[in-house]
């Protein structure tokens, strides 16, 4: 029998939120079809933004999106999605696909989209292609108020009041395809830029993050951290927070594999190279450690999941693909590793929320349907807000030549009062007894919700609902232990009342 060891009495951090945050770029069928689908729609809408997808979007609680991108956001130039729909320029998206951009899904829409959500918003500036006057005046359009070109155009525009900008991105992956810097560059133009993200009202002030590094490029965020804390270690290298891109790509980039065809080994490699995350933060860490020892400024996490080949007879530039259980383990070993390093990673943001890459939820016409990833922040959304607690779980290594550890874990006191538990059961085929054990603490009651299936099960529009949560109630309470069987490759929620 497995020992979970949860201590009730040493909280370690607070979980933000926003660990659960979301990603949605111009980006095959993300903004257009999955999100918005204009008021002339037959799909049933509110000012132009499906009304399945947003219920499902807040059932799941979601904290944050970012917007427009990715790659998208550093050729994105603001001006040409506001003022009248009609007026807006067509283009076509060099970067996704080679589809006309109408730019029909501009700020007005992004915010619109936030507001019904009820989520924050994280905005990204273009450093590669934009001028600093272009960054410094979206600032200006989206936050202030008073007498200002930029505020009167706003309101011209159909929004006197200013919206709230909580996130913005000076600059996406600009050691890649935003401009292709060295870390000393882009740190230079960073602290440039940034001047210029001003904070127009106060109580309201924007959390700047400055482009980090991809994988495990140690030596961009040297570079970078370096650049931006010459001279000024006073002002904490002018940034809140330092992003970090990581893919799941099971064979490499080169060969990403089925989303949906793929035998135990490729399945336990994915595992694997999903538990790097915690290495990668390790290892940036440790390099943030030294400039900044009171972590004021946060890794966020604002790219990562899975990247599989498209699926078959999809344009290759729109990254669809399909989402199973082992898409659901994935989910819950990085959420897991962001709360576990929750006094470092204050943000995280899955690519992307709706029909590309790892995404929640995919659509078809009017269909929609929730993936097994889906499930899996519906399950954890318990986390947002909450005190991490300390836990271990004993466990043993399984998988082949690519050894995992079987039980993976996080707990939490939550908002509620309540103990959440979030236990994966990564092995394929195998259950495990567990017997969960809360230090000094006795439980009152638990409630359980379990995602389980074989690990290619997955939804399809024919069959929207073959992997659901179910509720797991053969849990047996002694004292101030648990016990219950965890089946094989399974995601659980166990609400622990103490
Ligand atoms: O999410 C898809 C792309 O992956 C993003 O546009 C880019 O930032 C990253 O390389």
């Amino acid at each position: 029998m497995a020992k979970l060891y949860v201590n009730p009495k040493h909280q370690m951090g607070h979980i933000n939120p926003e660990l659960q945050g979301h990603f949605s770029e111009h980006l095959g069928r993300c903004i257009y079809e999955g999100l918005y689908v204009g008021e002339n729609s037959d799909i049933p809408n509110t000012n132009g933004m499906r009304n399945d997808v947003v219920e499902a979007l807040k059932e799941m609680q979601i904290p944050v999106l970012r917007w427009p991108g990715g790659c998208f956001a550093d050729e994105y130039h603001w001006m040409d999605g506001i003022g009248p729909k009609e007026s807006r320029k067509k283009m076509i998206n060099t970067h996704w696909g080679g589809v006309v951009e109408d730019n029909s899904f501009g700020t007005h829409e992004f915010m619109e989209l936030c507001r019904q959500l009820g989520c924050k918003t994280y905005i990204n500036g273009n450093v590669g292609s934009g001028t600093v006057q272009e960054m410094s005046e979206w600032v200006e359009y989206m936050t202030f108020e008073g007498v200002s070109p930029m505020a009167d155009l706003r309101a011209k525009n159909g929004h006197p009041e200013s919206w709230k900008v909580d996130y913005f991105g000076v600059g996406n992956e600009n050691w890649g395809c935003g401009g292709n810097m060295t870390p000393e560059y882009y740190g230079n133009l960073y602290r440039r830029y940034q001047t210029y993200v001003r904070n127009y009202k106060k109580g309201q002030e924007i959390y700047k993050v400055c482009c980090g590094p991809n994988v495990d490029d140690y030596y961009w965020t040297e570079g970078v951290l370096k650049t931006t804390h010459a001279h000024a270690e006073w002002a904490h290298g002018f940034m809140n927070g330092l992003s970090l891109h990581y893919y799941t790509h099971p064979d490499g980039w080169d060969n990403k594999g089925s989303a949906l065809d793929f035998d135990e080994e490729k399945y336990y490699k994915t595992l694997k190279k999903t538990l790097y995350m915690e290495n990668l933060i390790k290892g940036h860490g440790a390099i943030m450690d030294r400039y900044d020892p009171e972590k004021k400024i946060g890794l966020i996490v604002d790219e990562w999941g899975t990247w599989y080949d498209v699926e078959p007879g999809t344009n290759p530039g729109f990254l669809y693909q399909q989402n199973t259980m082992r898409d659901a383990l994935v989910a819950g070993i990085n959420l897991n590793i962001f709360n576990k390093h929750c006094d470092r990673v204050k943000m995280a943001n899955i690519a992307q929320l709706v029909n590309v890459l790892q995404a929640v939820i995919l659509t078809e016409g009017e269909k929609m349907i929730k993936t097994p990833t889906y499930h899996v922040f519906n399950m954890y959304k318990y986390h947002q807000d909450a005190e991490l607690l300390e836990s271990y779980v004993e466990t043993e290594e399984i998988g082949g030549e690519k050894k995992v550890p079987n039980l993976h874990e996080s707990v939490s006191l939550g908002k509620d009062g309540r103990i959440h538990v979030t236990l994966n059961n990564l092995s394929a085929t195998e259950s495990y007894d567990i017997e969960a054990v809360f230090t000094e603490t006795a439980v009152k009651g638990v409630e359980g919700t379990i995602l389980t299936g074989e690990m290619h099960a997955h939804n399809t529009f024919e069959n929207p609902d073959s992997v659901h949560t179910e509720k797991f109630d053969k849990v047996e309470i002694a004292g101030q232990n648990l016990k219950f069987t965890i089946p094989a490759c399974s995601v659980l929620h166990l609400a622990v009342e103490i």
